[in-house]
C-alpha cells in the first residue's frame, strides 16, 4: 500500500505541491444536491438504456485495468465507476482511493464500500488540491465532475499530477449536442414561472470542448463517443426520473424562489411529458455521452 488514507483524517502521504484541505461540513458548498449519495444513487440505479447496455462498464472497458493497478476515483460520488471497477474488472479493492469534495458523499461511498465488503480508503478532497504525491497513481479516474470545477485547467493538471508517466486519466462526461427532454421541460417550465437559471448555458466540460481542457495536462487525449436512449411509457415515470436530477433539488433549495413556484415546476414537468407522450406514444429521451482517455501526463 503506498499510504493511508480515511474520511475522518486524511494522511495520505506528503505532497510538496497540493495544498492541504479544510475539512467541510456535510452539506457545504454550491450543491445541496450532492449533500450525500442517496439522490444520486437512486438517480444511476433507476436509469437503464434501451440497449440494455451499461454507460460505466463500457467507459471502464476503454482503460487497461489490473489487479494490482493504484487507482484514484476523484469526484467519485456514492461510487458508481468504483464498484463495477472492483467487482467487474477485478482491482484490489485496498488500492482503490476515492475522494469527493462533499464529505457527506464520501461518507455515503465508504458506507456503500462496507456494504459490500470493499477495503478502499475514502476522503473529502477537491480535485484542484489532491492530498496524495506526484506520480502516485496507475490511473485517474474524472467521472461526469469536471464540468463542476471552478478552473478546470487547474484542476486538470492537478490530475496529471498524481498520475504516474505510463499511467491514464479516464473521464467522462455528456455532450452539449443532444436533446435532454428532462432538462429541456425543466428549463421551459423555468421560463413560465418566471425563474432566472443561469446553469443552461452550454457545459464548461463537454465531449465537444474537453479535448482542448484536457490536452493542458496530458500530450495524448483520445475520445468515444457512447450513444444510446432511455425510454419512458407514462408521465408519471418521466416525472419520477425528473425529481432525482440535481438541478430540481437545487432549484427546491433556492431561498430566493417561493414555495407556491416550487410546487408548479413538477406540475409544469409532468404537463410536457404528457402532451409528448399523448403526440408520440412514448417518450423517448436520447442519450450522448462519452469518455476521454488520456496518457502522457506532462510535468
Ligand atoms: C455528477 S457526480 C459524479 C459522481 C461519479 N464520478 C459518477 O460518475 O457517478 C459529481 C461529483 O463530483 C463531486 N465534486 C464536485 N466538485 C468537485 C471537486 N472540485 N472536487 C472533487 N469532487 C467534486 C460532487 O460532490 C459529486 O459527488
Amino acid at each position: 500500500m503506498r499510504g493511508e488514507l480515511d474520511v475522518n483524517g486524511i494522511s495520505a502521504g506528503s505532497s510538496s505541491r497540493a495544498p492541504s484541505v479544510p475539512e467541510k461540513k456535510p452539506g457545504s458548498g454550491l450543491f445541496p444536491y450532492y449533500e450525500n449519495g442517496d439522490r444520486l444513487k437512486a438517480k444511476h440505479v433507476g436509469t437503464n438504456m434501451v440497449s440494455g447496455r451499461q454507460f460505466v462498464s463500457w467507459a471502464l472497458g476503454l482503460i487497461p485495468l489490473t489487479t494490482g493497478a493504484v487507482i484514484l476515483d476523484a469526484g467519485c460520488g456514492w461510487g458508481r465507476f468504483t464498484w463495477p471497477l472492483i467487482e467487474e474488472f477485478g482491482v484490489d479493492s485496498p488500492n482503490v482511493y476515492c475522494v469527493d469534495s462533499s464529505l457527506g458523499m464520501a461518507l455515503s461511498a465508504k458506507k456503500e464500500a462496507h456494504r459490500r465488503r470493499h477495503s478502499s480508503k475514502f476522503a473529502a478532497a477537491e480535485i484542484q488540491a489532491l492530498p496524495f504525491p506526484t506520480g502516485h497513481f496507475d490511473g485517474v479516474m474524472a467521472n461526469h465532475v469536471l464540468y463542476h470545477l471552478p478552473d478546470i485547467g487547474a484542476g486538470v493538471k492537478e490530475l496529471a499530477r498524481v498520475v504516474n508517466e505510463n499511467g491514464w486519466l479516464l473521464a467522462t462526461t455528456n455532450s452539449d449536442h443532444i436533446r435532454v427532454p428532462v432538462l429541456e421541460y425543466h428549463y421551459k417550465a423555468l421560463d413560465i414561472l418566471g425563474i432566472d437559471d443561469e446553469s443552461q448555458n452550454g457545459s464548461p466540460f463537454s465531449m465537444e470542448n474537453g479535448k482542448r481542457l484536457l490536452e493542458e495536462g496530458f500530450k495524448e487525449v483520445d475520445l468515444e463517443y457512447f450513444e444510446d436512449s432511455t425510454r419512458y411509457s407514462s408521465a408519471d415515470e418521466f416525472l419520477a426520473s425528473y425529481k432525482k436530477i440535481g438541478r430540481y433539488h437545487n432549484l427546491l433549495a433556492r431561498a430566493d424562489v417561493d414555495q407556491e413556484r416550487k410546487r408548479q415546476l413538477p406540475v409544469l414537468v409532468h404537463q410536457q411529458a404528457q402532451d409528448e407522450i399523448d403526440r408520440m406514444g412514448e417518450l423517448l429521451s436520447p442519450v450522448r455521452m462519452g469518455a476521454f482517455v488520456c496518457r502522457a501526463p506532462r510535468p
